[in-house]
């Protein structure tokens, strides 16, 4: 049987989910380099348990979710490096997937080093390697079934196909309660139901997943949240000001609202563990799972520079990473009617108070990342 999950994603959802384009992504996001490269194990652990096919296809890697591609090309070619180690007859293919809305050129241009860095460049340094792309979101099946040898992803599948409503009294649903919370809860465990059975479907048998995904540790802690200065509480305040002055709607308010759930571990393994599910019965199986904070490499450039670096460069080094990720959100929460120049006016001034607000007083600023980091395995 052909193993079909098929889900659509309203323009307008995509368009809140995207980076910003053209390479800012990847320069202006070291943490989620970082928390590639410190888990750059988990790929040598998964394919130093893959099987060789039994026939003589090309092995696949998949990077789901992967904006521009800057963040993973060490870890990815650290990954090539090794399959080709280890079977070395056999050609190797890297599918680069996200959502129609991304930036892909930067993509290609960064593998092909056309934009004069080599560095990790494995296209060229292997031969018998292809770079492919997909720009259909991972809530699909994107590859034929039994195709894939090893998926990864990374800080991605925190996004939800679909918001099922707007958070009225919050940007994001950290903040948030009651029906609203149990809605996002429940679009989001059926969007990793679809995303498990997707990808379970893809995976050739010994086939392995390493997922590292935001989510909730043990202590609540989450991205930005994690015991400082709140970056969404934040955010929420500095947009609703905005709204409080008239400078924006109510509306506008309201539909800043960030497309995104945070799961916790147990929400993670619910559907590997359970051995009624779907995703069980379909042969995944949970091989690790943990939690880790990465800290954030601008707080920690500032905490080093003992007073070297005043806390107007720490609040300019910092917003970018913010502001590369969550722009969209904010800009298309905006009214339709308004003129692009009036909505560039508007974000400028959100994240120009986001800095003030941090150069004032940079304690407890600081956005360090919350993951749970996922080794599944296809038994069969
Ligand atoms: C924060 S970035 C992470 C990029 C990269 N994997 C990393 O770790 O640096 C999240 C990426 O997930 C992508 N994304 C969100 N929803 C998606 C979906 N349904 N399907 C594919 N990609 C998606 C976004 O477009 C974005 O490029």
């Amino acid at each position: 049987m052909m193993g079909q999950y098929s889900m659509t994603m309203t323009s307008k959802t995509a368009a809140t989910t995207s980076m910003k384009s053209g390479g800012y992504y990847s320069e202006s996001t070291r943490g989620a380099k970082d928390v590639i490269d410190n888990a750059s194990g988990m790929l040598m652990d998964a394919i130093a348990a893959l099987p060789e096919p039994s026939t003589d296809r090309a092995l696949n890697i998949a990077d789901f979710g992967a904006a521009d591609g800057g963040t993973s090309k060490k870890s990815i070619r650290a990954s090539v490096a090794a399959m080709r180690s280890k079977f070395p007859e056999r050609q190797i293919v890297v599918t680069y997937t996200d959502l129609a809305s991304n930036d892909f050129s930067t993509l290609f241009k960064s593998m092909q080093g056309l934009e004069g860095n080599d560095e990790n460049t494995y296209y060229k340094e292997f031969d018998g390697v292809f770079v492919h792309a997909c720009g259909i979101g991972f809530h699909n099946q994107l590859m034929p079934d039994r195709s894939l040898d090893l998926g990864f992803s990374a800080t991605a599948m925190h996004y939800i196909s679909e918001k099922p409503c707007e958070i009225p009294d919050h940007v994001h649903m950290v903040g948030t309660s009651g029906a609203t919370l149990e809605a996002y809860a429940a679009r989001a465990a059926k969007d990793w139901e679809n995303i498990l059975l997707a990808r379970s479907n893809e995976l050739a048998p010994g086939g392995r997943l390493v997922f590292m995904n935001f989510g909730k540790d043990e202590q609540g802690r989450y991205l930005g949240g994690t015991g400082g200065a709140d970056m969404f509480d934040t955010f929420d305040m500095l947009w609703k000001q905005l709204a409080t002055e008239g400078k924006i709607s109510e509306a506008e308010y309201i539909n800043a609202s960030f497309s995104q759930f945070y799961r916790t571990k147990e929400e993670f393994s619910a559907p590997l563990v359970d051995t009624s599910s779907a995703v069980y019965s379909s042969g995944l199986r949970l091989i690790s799972a943990h939690t880790g904070v990465v800290g954030c490499p601008y707080r920690a450039a500032f905490d080093q520079s003992n007073g070297a670096m005043s806390a107007r460069e720490f609040a300019v080094s910092y917003i970018p990473t913010l502001r590369s990720w969550s722009e969209t959100v904010f800009a298309n929460a905006l009214d339709a009617s308004r003129r692009n120049d009036e909505r560039s006016a508007i974000v400028d001034l959100f994240y120009q108070r986001y800095e003030d607000l941090v150069a004032e007083n940079p304690d407890g600023h600081a956005m360090d990342y919350v993951h749970c980091y996922l080794a599944i395995e296809k038994i069969s």
